[in-house]
């Protein structure tokens, strides 16, 4: 059976288990996850229909039904409509072959009013639920065809770093390294970016997502990379902290050395059948003991896959249980407004026997533009 056959059992299963007659996604991950195609998400409606029982249904604008036609991840039907004529007598046509619907799920933090009110229309009386519980339930663990997506983003990541970290140079401004990241990912076969690449120097690095300026990267300051790419949809997410030209003064040592110890406590404590928190304990109780705790302003990581930001997250109240299949960041940092910003992100895969960080990029604290080199 092919995965995206399997993908499609496993839904239904849950759908039923719920108690949910149908469940509608629009293009995203989740249309992704479930089809093995990237829609694009634009003015023209295209609704994937997944009933607990039956072929799914499709909505898709005339030019984009040939392409999933042309795919076939399995039994479908596809109702396409023109642009003269608009989606509604597709939209009624999709609905009427669908059993009926008493329960329906849909994305809360994607489907737009107009999907929505074109789709409730036809179901007026139904319950309305959010759809992620169960697209999670079958997201939150990555198969091996998966993981090696994302390896390959990781791999593309961390070649680019390598790359651009060589040419960097005091003088240069924060976004002109950003541009030569966003290059050299493109350059190296990176898909589109998950985010824009953060790149702040000295005392900006204490913002935790500024946005690159004009400042110069001077002398003796840190200089903090936090970015990523896709491969396949699959996407990676790394940050790294720099010394720029000159060695560390004994403070930026000190607060590089008690994130490097949070970050490889948090790894270091993840494992199967470990609760998300105690990852999120871990780090955050070295940088609490070190007397930074203060400096600690947001969760320990999040889940990535398809998206950049999806469960499991590590953060205190999130009592997921990890287990082999899961893949998140682990990144903590310590950020002292006016002054400096130090973090240090892996993204890490729970295995069997542990948890394997996925990232691999040194995490010593490297001068980069050293003279003559
Ligand atoms: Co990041
Ligand atoms: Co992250």
């Amino acid at each position: 059976m092919t995965v995206l056959r399997r993908r499609l059992e496993r839904l239904q299963a849950e759908l039923r288990g719920r108690d949910i007659q149908c469940l509608a996604l629009i293009p995203g991950a989740n249309l992704r996850y479930m089809t093995g195609l990237a829609f694009h998400l634009m003015e023209r409606p295209s609704i994937g229909f997944f009933p607990a029982e039956g072929p799914p249904a499709f909505v898709l604008p005339r030019l984009e039904a040939p392409r999933f036609e042309a795919a076939a991840p399995y039994e479908a039907r596809v109702f396409a409509w023109a642009d003269g004529e608009g989606p509604e007598k597709a939209l009624r046509d999709a609905m009427m072959a669908l059993p009926e619907v008493h329960t329906l799920a849909v994305e809360f933090l994607r489907m737009r009013v107009l999907e929505f009110k074109l789709v409730q229309r036809h179901v007026p009386n139904a319950l309305v639920v959010d759809a992620a519980p169960v697209m999670d339930a079958l997201r939150l663990f990555k198969d091996e065809a998966e993981v090696a997506l994302m390896r390959e983003a990781i791999r593309i990541t961390e070649q680019a770093l390598r790359a651009v970290v060589e040419e960097v140079r005091p003088g240069m401004t924060e976004r002109t390294v950003a541009s030569r990241l966003a290059i050299a990912l493109l350059e190296a076969g990176g898909g589109p970016v998950p985010f824009e690449p953060i790149v702040l120097s000295g005392p900006n690095a204490a913002q935790p997502h500024g946005v690159p300026g004009d400042r110069e990267l001077r002398a003796g300051e840190v200089l903090l990379i936090d970015f990523g790419t896709s491969w396949s949809g699959y996407v990676s997410d790394i940050t790294r902290t720099f010394q720029i030209a000159e060695p560390p003064s004994p403070r930026t040592q000190e607060i590089y050395e008690v994130v490097r110890a949070a970050n490889e406590a948090g790894r270091a404590a993840a494992g199967p059948g470990v609760p998300c928190q105690e990852v999120d304990r871990a780090a955050r109780r070295v940088i609490e003991e070190a007397g930074f705790g203060e400096y600690f302003v947001h969760r320990t990581g999040h889940g990535i896959g398809l998206d950049a930001h999806e469960r499991p997250y590590i953060v205190e109240g999130d009592e997921t249980s990890l287990e082999p299949g899961m893949t998140f960041t682990v990144e903590p940092g310590i950020y002292i407004p006016g002054e400096i910003g130090v973090r240090i992100e892996d993204d890490v895969l729970i295995t069997p026997q542990g948890a394997e960080s996925l990232t691999t990029f040194p995490r010593d604290l490297i001068v980069v533009s050293t003279a003559g080199g």
